[in-house]
């Protein structure tokens, strides 16, 4: 190997391994919007300014789903007119009040889980 091209290989090893392990990472955090007729859609137009969790977390009712779909439609989300009641029953259907929390992936759920119950424990 020349020396020109081993500093390449260097330089190409440098740079990959922290893409490497920063997609490890976000892999585990790259949550998808559940199945139905919207999943499409919603994950084209809800997707492309934050990922998933943020819809996934919510527990709303309908109205204040209309009101969230609205807001971040004159934040400059791309929705058909024809499509933004069946987004909003989508949503709302989904991520009802009446839905158990979400459970939040962690990185550290173990730790986290052991650091809760102790905490409760002592209070
Ligand atoms: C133009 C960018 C953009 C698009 C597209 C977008 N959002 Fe948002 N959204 C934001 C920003 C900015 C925030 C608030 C900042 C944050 O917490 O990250 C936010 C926050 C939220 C929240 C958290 C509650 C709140 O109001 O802060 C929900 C729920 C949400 N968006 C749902 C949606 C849904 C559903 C869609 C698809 C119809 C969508 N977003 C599309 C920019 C966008």
């Amino acid at each position: 190997m020349s020396h020109k091209s081993s500093v390449i290989v260097l330089v190409l090893i440098a740079l990959s391994s922290p893409a490497l392990i920063s997609a490890q990472n976000s892999a585990k955090f790259n949550e998808e919007l559940p199945a139905g007729v919207m999943q499409q859609k919603a994950t084209t137009a809800c997707l492309e300014c934050h990922e998933a969790r943020i819809i996934l977390q919510q527990r709303l009712s309908k109205s204040v789903w209309t009101k969230e779909v609205d807001k971040m439609l004159k934040w400059g989300a791309v929705v058909d007119a024809n499509d933004r009641d069946a987004l909003i029953d989508y949503l709302s259907g989904n991520f009802s009040p009446e839905r158990a929390v979400y459970d939040a992936p962690r990185s550290a759920r173990e730790k986290t889980r052991a650091k809760n119950t102790t905490e409760r424990n002592t209070r």
